[in-house]
């Protein structure tokens, strides 16, 4: 014998599934906040984001679909106000604990629901009060190089000015920086009588240092021809001439190669006496 199904059967689950979605919802929100605080994982972002809106999408259709009245209904109307005792058994019905507004603490998980991504959205907007931090632009015109910086090798090791010869250049990257992107410079021993403008970065003996970055797009310029001690960009070769403080001389590069100051230390070391003598890479950089 199968049980008559009244029009309230099923509706506990129906309660169920949707204080689900709506607890789903709370949970995708503070997972986005959590997420985003600890420094933003996207797919994590998009995940629980996306677990946070479906929750509450799902409540809503659920709840209109399972528990609200559906149908069409006629009513006559005999005039424009209710009677007294009509009033008062719908604001009962609207009130009491099957009201299908209000019933069993709905209303308030929904509220809770969309609160909560509410209140998780407003973490992106942190990202838009960056007072405290550096201005970008000044960030990107400074390296790690400072007074004092040793020059390592790429493979950490100090360099003493005796290590500098002249057949070829010598890459350092400041000590403690060596995966800085904006910092690989070169070192080379020069012949001192070529020398047609001295270096604005000074030099010690003849040994001269450039940052290794074109100034044209970025590219390392790695190719050193001894003879004309010029340096050569492979991307589209341009050309610096290091007689000449690095001067562009060839190619689409349109400023010197910036030059690091140096100075031997009291260890016997080659450190930096501060910054490039310009900012370092694609000549962005250069326009006012
Ligand atoms: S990046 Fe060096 S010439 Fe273009």
């Amino acid at each position: 014998m199968t049980r008559a199904r009244g029009p309230m059967s099923g509706e506990k689950g129906a309660v169920r599934r949707i204080r689900l979605a709506f607890g789903a919802a709370v949970l995708g929100a503070v997972g986005f906040a959590v997420t985003y605080s600890l420094g933003g994982n996207t797919q994590l972002l998009g995940v629980s984001l996306g677990l946070a809106f479906a929750g509450l999408a799902y409540g809503l259709a659920a709840w209109g679909r399972r528990l609200l009245p559906t149908g069409g209904y006629v009513e006559q109307k005999p005039g424009l106000s209710a009677p007294p005792r009509r009033r008062d058994l719908l604001a009962e019905a609207m009130d009491g604990p099957e009201s299908p507004l209000g019933r069993r603490g709905l209303v308030g998980m929904l509220l809770l629901g969309a609160g909560s991504i509410g209140v998780a959205l407003l973490f992106p907007l942190r990202s838009l009060l960056s007072f405290r931090r550096p201005d970008p632009v000044t960030m990107l015109r400074h390296t790690a190089w400072q007074a004092g910086t040793r020059l390592v090798t790429p493979e950490g090791t100090p360099v003493r000015l005796t290590d500098i010869g002249g057949e070829t250049i010598q890459i350092v990257v400041p000590e403690g920086h060596i995966g800085d992107g904006d910092t690989p410079a070169f070192v080379v021993r020069l012949d001192p009588e070529r020398l047609r403008q001295e270096p604005g970065a000074g030099r010690v003996g003849d040994v001269v240092a450039y940052s290794l970055l074109c100034t044209h797009a970025g590219c390392p310029v790695a190719l050193y021809e001894q003879t004309t001690a010029r340096m050569l960009c492979p991307c589209h070769q341009s050309t610096f001439d290091l007689n000449r403080d690095a001067a562009p001389i060839a190619g689409p590069a349109a400023r010197p190669l910036p030059g690091l100051p140096i100075e031997v230390g009291t260890d016997g070391y080659l450190r930096a006496r501060g910054d490039f003598t310009a900012p370092p890479g694609a000549g962005f950089w250069s326009y006012p």
